[in-house]
């Protein structure tokens, strides 16, 4: 596989002092290795340095029964040296909401660990990188949600889940990438407000014309904003019809219209994957860096990956560093603490996307 990856800043154990046999050391660099599948990225040189991080935040879990979660986006050292459960976000929700620990470590973004906190209030969940934010989640206030409200009353509100809990206090379904057309569809009515995503917002305009009438704001996500219709006619061009393409539906309606399939970041992997076993190896995937290292991890078959993936800042800043000292003695600013009536409110939100996603 072929992608052009961009370098991550890794740190590396040799500051701490644990107490692992050099054996151990080893048989765990071998293990990371074979699970990332990215030899000359992840040269077992770079992972014999993070051994000992992924030894001691495995036994710490244990030793705290802490179940450990990571979105796709976060870099392979975590998804493969140290979570319990990686998946999209819908996925990641439920996983949350049913795990038996009391206590969840979720390892991505700060909307994502709120949410856990919302459908879980009883557990604990922490939080290692209280400063990761999102560019949609950062773009809409709950007052924003009040405005659109009194200019449009009576009319059904659904939130991407990538807003705060405070937004989705004062919205009434959350949706995600995975369920947004059918809940979107279900919902009463011939008009819907949708927020904060404008790309997503004009892809339910599009298939929801005729039906309902969508009322959509203005944010975006800054990592899928780069990507052009133009740049993925490029490669069509250049590589030819055998290419599948592959998008995320935080891209604009002009790349979404090149795509041959739209997806949350699982369902872009299972694609891809079953793409290779049809025999079909030309992939292009537009999206976040994360989702073509899953691939590259986890695809039996050889798959020619085409395009530059792009990084998002907010799901790199976690390193297993964070994990480790979040798992130790995690800062108050690192536990999620969400106000109890925002709480009730946001849950009856998440139950609706629960009740109408199944
Ligand atoms: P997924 O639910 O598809 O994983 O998306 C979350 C996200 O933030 C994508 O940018
Ligand atoms: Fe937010 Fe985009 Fe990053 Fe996802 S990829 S967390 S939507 S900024």
């Amino acid at each position: 596989m072929s992608l052009p990856l961009p370098a991550i800043p890794l740190l590396r154990a040799e500051s701490h002092s644990f107490s692992y046999s050099d054996e151990e050391i080893e048989a765990e660099a071998v293990r990371l290795q074979e699970a990332i599948q990215q030899h000359q990225r992840w040269p077992l040189e770079t992972c014999r340095g993070i051994a000992p991080l992924t030894l001691e935040i495995n036994r710490l879990k244990k030793e705290k029964d802490v179940f450990l979660i990571a979105h796709t986006y976060q870099t392979p050292d975590i998804i493969y040296g140290v979570a319990d459960e990686v998946a999209d976000s819908y996925t990641l929700s439920k996983a949350a909401r049913d795990a038996s620990q009391q206590t969840i470590l979720f390892s991505s973004v700060r909307f994502m660990a709120e949410t856990a906190k919302i459908v879980s209030p009883h557990k604990t969940v922490i939080h290692p990188s209280p400063e990761a934010g999102c560019s949609l989640s950062d773009g809409i206030t709950a007052q924003d949600v009040r405005d659109l409200r009194a200019q449009y009353p009576g009319v059904p509100v659904a939130c991407y889940i990538n807003t705060t809990a405070a937004v989705k206090a004062e919205c009434d379904v959350s949706v995600t990438s995975s369920n947004y057309l059918r809940i979107c569809e279900r919902l009463p009515g011939d008009k819907l407000i949708f927020v904060p995503d404008r790309f997503m917002g004009a892809h339910l305009q599009k298939a929801l014309q005729g039906k309902k009438e969508v009322i959509v704001f203005d944010g975006e996500c800054e990592v899928h904003a780069v990507f052009t219709g133009e740049k993925v006619r490029q490669w069509r061009q250049r590589i030819g019809d055998n290419l599948s393409i592959l998008a995320h539906p935080e891209c604009s309606a002009d790349v979404l219209e090149e795509a041959d399939f739209v997806g949350s970041s699982e369902k872009l992997i299972h694609e891809a994957i079953r793409l290779g076993k049809e025999g079909q190896p030309d992939v292009m995937l537009i999206t976040e860096c994360g989702t073509a290292e899953r691939i590259m991890a986890e695809a039996e078959e050889e798959l020619n990956l085409y395009g530059a993936c792009v990084m998002c800042r907010h799901m790199k800043v976690t390193q297993l560093e964070d994990i480790l000292q979040a798992l130790q003695n995690p800062r108050d600013d690192q536990i999620i603490e969400i106000d109890s009536e925002v709480i009730i409110r946001a849950q009856h939100n998440l139950d609706e996307m629960f009740r109408l996603a199944e």
